[in-house]
């Protein structure tokens, strides 16, 4: 592979020991739930993020909106941040498949929500105008607010309010495990308020495909049933599910690798000059930079000379860019690309 990918972490692709995995893996039918090896996955993201049960389910997407689906009923109104996943990339799926509607918040630079505001925005009970808020739901690591990790703590606090007007917390935790690394914390600590939690085994973890859904045994039974009503019940999917038992044993360490790669990535870029890059504490694998009106080239002719070095990046719009590093990104990678980028600034 000579191909430099740094379009998003969800190009990393199965390492030798999960495709040994998959290959030797025992697999059933797993809507009846005789397959061995999803069970064993779905035991083991149970037990490390705290939760009673997790669930297979085919994607981030589909984690999220049966997340929703199985906690809200017609009509409600959940609250999510104005730059999250849910609001900006999920084609809607909240009011096509959930008939929920979205209330935004602009979420604060570092990726949490302004508490007074997301209290501001809940709805009183009593009056026939209002849909009924059932939900807040959080994003950790918030990807478009710089791939920002959200601490235990303002989880703990999002939490404390979430019970205090009796709604359910969801956390879309797309990368939750580059959060927990970066913050050096138990992913557990970042998710003991969350009635439900979802992680992808296939962005930073790179497993081939899949999400784990987690929560309390009767909340992930009803997401059992929105997952078949969806299309996502699969049958030997032990296939899949053995690449994410490497992925929660083997992949997790390696997640600082990555955020070391974005930090080298930040420092080259803020070193050649005429880039804003976004400043994030606690760098995880997502960086976002602009290029200044002056800085020689363009967004769309810097994404043509990287190309045409074998270097794929996301130019978001404009002058705006976002690199992911993830487990097929080396040092070396970034160098090279900076290389690339400086000759032409
Ligand atoms: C924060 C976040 N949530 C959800 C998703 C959706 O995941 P999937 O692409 O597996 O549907 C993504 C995908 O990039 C994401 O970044």
């Amino acid at each position: 592979m000579n191909t430099i990918d740094f379009r998003s972490d969800t190009v990393s692709h199965p390492t030798a020991e999960m495709r040994a995995a998959m290959a030797a893996a025992a697999v059933g039918d797993d809507v009846y739930g005789d397959d061995p090896t999803v069970n064993e996955l779905q035991a083991l993201a149970a037990e490390m993020l705290g939760k009673e049960a997790a669930i297979f389910v085919p994607s981030g997407t589909m984690a999220n909106i049966s997340s929703i689906v199985a906690q809200t009923q017609r009509g409600d109104e959940i609250i999510c941040g104005a730059n999250s996943h849910i609001f900006l990339n999920e084609q809607a799926s909240t009011s096509v498949v959930g008939a929920v509607q979205i209330r935004t918040v602009p979420e604060n630079e570092d990726g949490t929500l302004p508490l007074d505001q997301v209290e501001a925005s809940i709805r009183k009970l009593g009056n026939p105008h209002f849909p009924v808020t059932r939900m807040i739901c959080i994003e950790n690591t918030h990807n478009y607010m710089g791939g920002t990790p959200l601490t235990p703590e303002f989880t703990a606090d999002v939490g404390e309010l979430a019970k205090r007007h009796n709604l359910k917390l969801h956390v879309d935790g797309a990368r939750l495990f580059n959060a927990a690394v970066a913050l050096d914390v138990d992913v557990k600590d970042l998710v003991a308020s969350a009635d439900s939690v979802y992680f992808c085994l296939s962005k930073g973890l790179s497993a081939p495909v899949g999400s784990m859904v987690c929560g309390s045994k009767d909340f992930v039974a009803q997401v059992l049933r929105v997952r078949k009503m969806m299309g996502g019940g699969m049958r030997q999917a032990g296939i899949l599910a053995a690449a994410g038992i490497v992925s929660l044993k083997k992949m997790v360490a390696g997640l600082a690798t990555d955020h070391a790669n974005a930090q080298r990535l930040v420092d080259g870029l803020n070193a050649i000059g005429g880039i804003q890059v976004r400043d994030v504490p606690n760098q995880t694998n997502l960086v976002f930079f602009e290029l200044d009106e002056n800085f020689g080239v363009n967004g769309a002719q810097l994404t043509q000379h990287l190309e045409d070095n074998n270097v794929l990046t996301y130019n978001m719009y404009g002058n705006n860019f976002r690199f992911a590093t993830h487990h097929w990104i080396t040092a070396e990678h970034v160098d090279t690309t900076l290389k690339l980028i400086a000759e032409v600034a």
